[in-house]
């Protein structure tokens, strides 16, 4: 089954402002990237593994894009809020993580990667859980919306784990993999609010 994406409103949108207050974990501090972070970001991200799943990395990931990233985060010209995750105890930049206005999703849609040393300790669903309570808390968006490729067995465990229910199927476009297949989830302000009160 596809389905077509809502498309979003202007008038349907929260009322934003974006800041983007630094945000602590038991483990990690996710904060606004700053452009130091290009020698980091740069080795991390050129990975075929992590550019392909996602939309707009391309790959090989090179320093000029790292830069131009980071230009944009600093300009403030992304719609929504992008944090660099870091690692509590040494401040070492493991990867990223945001909440964007997204029109193929019709409103916030989160968004996260890790350098590859660093999966499979939880940090995404850490981080994951950490940018929606942000969300909730700080906006008036009663939907985050998610998008993961079908082939991505771990960004769909780190959605459900942090609540999201599947939606439906789509196909969108990638920088580094083309037109691809993928699942769309969405997580409502009454479920986070539940599952807050567990
Ligand atoms: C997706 C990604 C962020 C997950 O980061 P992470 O820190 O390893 O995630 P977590 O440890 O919080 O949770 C991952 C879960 O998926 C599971 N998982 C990981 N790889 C898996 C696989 N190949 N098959 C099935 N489950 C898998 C883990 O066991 C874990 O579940 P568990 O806690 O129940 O054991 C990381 O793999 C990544 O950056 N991948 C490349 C970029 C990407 O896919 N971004 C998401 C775009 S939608």
């Amino acid at each position: 089954m596809i389905q077509t994406a809502p498309r979003f409103h202007e008038s349907e949108l929260p009322d934003l402002t974006y800041d983007t207050p630094v945000l602590v974990t038991e483990r990690l501090v996710l904060r606004p990237p700053h452009s130091d972070d290009a020698d980091e970001l740069a080795a991390i991200a050129n990975n075929r593994q992590i550019t392909e799943m996602t939309s707009r990395m391309p790959f090989p990931y090179r320093m000029s894009d790292a830069q131009e990233f980071l230009a944009r985060c600093v300009d403030g010209e992304h719609d929504g809020y992008i944090y660099a995750v870091t690692l509590a105890d040494t401040g070492h930049l493991i990867g990223f993580t945001g909440l964007e206005l997204r029109q193929r999703s019709g409103g916030f849609e989160i968004g996260f990667w890790l350098g590859e040393a660093y999966w499979g300790l939880g940090y995404a669903t850490e981080a994951a859980n950490a940018v929606i309570d942000q969300a909730f808390r700080s906006t008036g968006a009663e939907v985050v919306h998610a998008v993961c490729r079908t082939v991505n067995p771990a960004s769909r465990n780190v959605l459900v784990k942090c609540g999201f229910t599947f939606i439906g199927l789509d196909e969108i476009d990638t920088v580094s993999a083309g037109r691809v297949p993928v699942e769309r989830y969405t997580l409502n302000r009454a479920s986070w609010f539940a599952r807050k009160e567990r």
